[in-house]
């Protein structure tokens, strides 16, 4: 691989040989479950301890989980690529398990929880509440809410100053974040099956990730 500056989109199907499930295949978890049952602010505000035990669950599933292939291939990319920016969908933290270091989460981390009375955010185990005595939530983005605004501005500039722009194991159904396939230059998705995406890509590479992004860096 030529290109001096990099941008990588990941999605659900990048950590799915990792044993993580992803949220629209066969097994995916909103094949499982109601996405607006579970995945949104109302769904919180009805039920915070269902909610909680959703998380506190998915949080163990990540805990166990350990980086596949492909993610060591992006974190070996970034140490060769002298510009390179990780964007990822993912609350997991397989990516930065597996070395990488400049990574941007559009939809926060799993092992994040934010006071909903002082928005402040903790890292790591769950306490009862905030210090401030606020209720605390995940500190990921559920449906219906906005991105963080500087992650998100901060992904827009890495794929505008790209020379190529990888779009790894999502579907490309959720926005804002697959808009950011148009802004790509040179735009190549690797995948497991076409997408809602591939029709806009410049060229595909269909497989498991954890398989072609080794061989790309060989
Ligand atoms: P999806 O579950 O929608 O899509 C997963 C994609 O990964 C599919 O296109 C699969 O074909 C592909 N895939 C599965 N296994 C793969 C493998 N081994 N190698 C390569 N590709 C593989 O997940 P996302 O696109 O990440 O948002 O979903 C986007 C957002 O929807 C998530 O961030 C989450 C969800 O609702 C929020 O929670 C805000």
């Amino acid at each position: 691989m030529q290109a001096r500056s990099v941008a990588v989109l990941t999605g659900a199907g990048v950590s799915a040989e990792s044993g993580i499930p992803t949220f629209r295949d066969n097994n995916g978890l909103w094949r499982q479950f109601r996405a607006e049952q579970l995945a949104t602010p109302e769904a919180f505000a009805r039920d915070p301890e269902l909610i909680w035990k959703w998380y506190d669950w998915r949080r163990e599933v990540v805990a166990a989980a350990q980086p596949n292939p492909g993610h060591l291939a992006l974190a070996e990319m970034e140490r060769r690529i002298p510009q390179f920016t990780l964007i990822t969908q993912n609350v997991d933290d397989l990516h930065e398990r597996a070395g990488s270091r400049n990574v941007l989460h559009l939809h926060g981390s799993i092992f994040t929880q934010r006071c909903l009375q002082c928005s402040r955010e903790s890292t790591g185990p769950r306490p009862q509440q905030c210090e401030c005595g606020g209720k605390l939530r995940p500190g990921v983005v559920w449906f219906g809410e906005a991105l963080p605004p500087g992650v998100w501005h901060a992904a827009e500039e890495a794929v505008r100053h790209s020379d190529l722009l990888l779009v790894i194991g999502t579907s490309g159904v959720v926005y804002p974040a697959a808009g950011l396939a148009r802004l790509g230059k040179r735009v190549v998705e690797i995948n497991a099956t076409p997408t809602a995406l591939s029709d806009q890509m410049d060229e595909t590479l269909e497989g498991p990730s954890g398989e072609i992004l080794p061989r790309l860096i060989a």
